[in-house]
């Protein structure tokens, strides 16, 4: 798909991924309509309110890049309903507005609904990938933000934890290149399978470890010891 004047809703904008994937698909030359929480909230059924009102007008969208979520892992746990609400349901509302339009939904979902047993998080992204259509994309990936280690940020990683995870900034970019190559159905993004460790010591070469066996009661929920993928980018 060449993006060039393809109008884009992104919901989950001002997140780490939307920050990144908005400047991407700008440089393509799409039209990007980036709604705050605020303005729309995820959590509303979406195409019985304002927000198909404010689009309605705007602009018949062509994709709609499904970010938005509530990533708290560890606080699914205690917090199921918010977790539900937002992920699962959010979901369903946005996937709704894409078929109003007609518009291709991609799905941003996790590299942690490959991994058993499933805490929470993982339960309710897995959940709402049920919601795509055949035609529409999943992306299983998952990311850090750079500095996400470092002597004034962490100093430890759990260990050895297997991933194909990388900087958002490179998984953005894949990411793009995946909904230019017109990919449907489960896409696994991400990078080489390499120890979460080797990726920390990219940024901060001193980084402590953590035996992962510490790690469920340490974070509160399973932590995935090894959710590398064969990856489709
Ligand atoms: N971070 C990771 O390591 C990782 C790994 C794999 C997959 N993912 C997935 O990647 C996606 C993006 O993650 P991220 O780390 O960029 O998320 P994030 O930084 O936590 O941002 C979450 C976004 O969701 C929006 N949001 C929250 N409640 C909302 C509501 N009720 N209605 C509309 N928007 C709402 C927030 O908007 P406001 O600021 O306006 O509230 C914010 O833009 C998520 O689907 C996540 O599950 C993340």
């Amino acid at each position: 798909m060449n993006l060039k004047a393809q109008k884009i809703i992104v919901t989950g904008a001002s997140g780490r991924l939307g920050r990144e994937l908005i400047p991407l698909l700008e440089a393509e030359g799409a039209i990007i309509e980036a709604p705050s929480s605020d303005i729309c909230n995820i959590k509303e059924s979406i195409v019985d309110t304002k927000w198909r009102k404010l689009y309605s007008f705007y602009h018949t969208p062509t994709l709609i890049i499904h970010c938005a979520a509530y990533t708290d892992v560890t606080g699914a746990e205690t917090d199921r309903a918010s977790a539900i609400d937002l992920n699962i349901m959010g979901t369903m509302n946005v996937a709704k507005l894409a078929r109003y339009y007609k518009a291709k939904l991609i799905h941003i979902s996790s590299d942690y609904v490959t991994y058993q047993p499933m805490g929470m998080y993982a339960f309710t992204k897995l959940a709402a990938e049920a919601f795509a259509s055949p035609e529409d994309m999943v992306v299983r990936t998952s990311f850090k933000s750079r500095g996400t280690w470092g002597k004034n940020a962490l100093t430890k990683v759990f260990h050895p934890v297997f991933t194909n995870a990388d900087w958002v900034d490179i998984i953005a970019g894949k990411i793009v290149e995946a909904i230019k190559l017109d990919l449907t159905g489960i896409v696994n993004i991400g990078t080489e399978r390499k120890l979460l460790k080797t990726l920390a010591q990219q940024e901060y070469p001193y980084v402590d470890t953590i035996p992962v066996q510490k790690a469920d009661a340490l974070v509160g929920y399973k932590y995935p010891r090894d959710c590398s993928m064969e990856l489709t980018i």
